[in-house]
């Protein structure tokens, strides 16, 4: 909005002379000779019953669509096919991977290409599946869209399972149509059974989880066994948690001093849902949330239930705001679920890996 009105200053007073000379007078554009002419665009639709084609201002494209039968959620989960309950499995965790929309961003660490050699680094360690939360992209446009197709389709060997993040819809904040993301992967709220876990992916990409996702995840819960949460976005709840301390030996390098008063000016956190949330979380045998969003490491475990922040999948490691008892390094994941629960190990992307220990009830 701000931008947007500088905008128009800027356009007043570039314009200021025109209007002079089109009202006869010689004098400076005083601001008094009726309305600037508008140059916003009117608001799209953004239903898909108004625009079933055109939901909102994307449109995708046919290689797009039609890679969905490759790299799709169902494509996926049809390569990882099934293991009987019981079964011991590792899987991976990648956070947030998008590399900055813009050139500023991209100063920060780790630098380029991170996220794919993360990805080659933690396939190489042959999970079954990897568990991705989102911001894949750094704003959801069909050449983003293409160029990780294209990482896919050249590097991708295990079956990448994912969650949608408010940087894959049409833009990363405020209004945004999700059309790629269907187009080429969705749904956006699934889950799969492997080994005798459920894994439930849920869209908390606008930073709400409404009451349709609850009564969905309510479902999908409400079956015997261990789960598996994994969303973009953190539940509010979580903001007070303790974190677990972490028993890491990192180079300082790895991770940068918090040495910003930048406010959290960014909604870090999804409100709408988040007790809710909680009160399904804690009465349904979930073992563990993943989540992304926050570019830093944080662990924490509230009844019993671990949660993990793991934002770390190559994205630019922005200085945090005082008070944030969080890491910020660039990482991966490797989970080793067994019946008797699971076993995370952090990968850094300089540094010496680490096992979290386990869960206090
Ligand atoms: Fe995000």
């Amino acid at each position: 909005m701000t931008t947007m009105r500088t905008g128009a200053l800027a356009l007043a007073l570039l314009l200021a002379p025109a209007f002079a000379a089109a009202s006869g007078g010689g004098a400076l554009f005083d601001g008094s000779r009726g309305p600037l002419p508008r140059f916003e665009l009117p608001a799209p639709p953004l239903t898909p019953e108004a625009a079933p084609e055109t939901f909102g201002r994307t449109v995708a494209t046919p290689d797009l669509i039609a890679a969905k039968a490759r790299v799709g959620i169902d494509a996926e989960l049809a390569r990882l096919g099934s293991a009987p309950a019981g079964t011991s499995f590792t899987f991976g965790v990648i956070g947030d991977a998008e590399p900055g929309r813009f050139p500023w961003e991209r100063i920060f660490e780790p630098g380029k290409d991170v996220f794919a050699k993360e990805m080659a680094a933690l396939q190489a360690r042959d999970p079954r599946f990897i568990l991705q939360l989102g911001d894949f992209v750094s704003e959801g446009t069909v050449p983003n869209y293409r160029a990780h197709v294209a990482w896919m389709d050249a590097d991708s060997t295990v079956p990448l399972l994912r969650c949608i993040g408010n940087h894959d819809r049409s833009r990363p904040n405020g209004d945004a149509d999700k059309v790629l993301y269907d187009a080429v992967f969705g749904p956006r709220d699934y889950f799969f059974d492997y080994g005798g876990w459920r894994f439930i992916a849920l869209d908390s990409s606008d930073r709400v989880v409404t009451p349709a996702q609850i009564a969905w995840l309510s479902g999908a819960l409400n079956v015997p066994g261990p789960k598996v949460i994994y969303t973009h976005v953190p539940p509010a709840y979580l903001r007070h948690a303790k974190p677990l301390p972490i028993v890491a030996s990192l180079p300082a390098s790895a991770i940068e001093a918090e040495r910003s008063p930048v406010q959290d000016f960014f909604e870090n956190w999804f409100k709408e849902g988040s007790s809710d949330f909680e009160r399904l979380v804690e009465t349904s045998d979930v073992k563990a949330v993943f989540m992304g969003h926050i570019h830093a490491f944080w662990a924490a475990d509230l009844h019993g239930v671990r949660y993990v922040i793991s934002g770390g999948g190559g994205s630019p490691l922005y200085p945090l705001p005082p008070g944030y008892d969080m890491r910020r390094f660039a990482h991966y994941m490797t989970v080793a679920a067994t019946p008797s629960g699971l076993t995370e190990t952090v990968h850094p992307y300089r540094g010496t890996d680490f096992v979290l220990p386990p869960v206090r009830p």
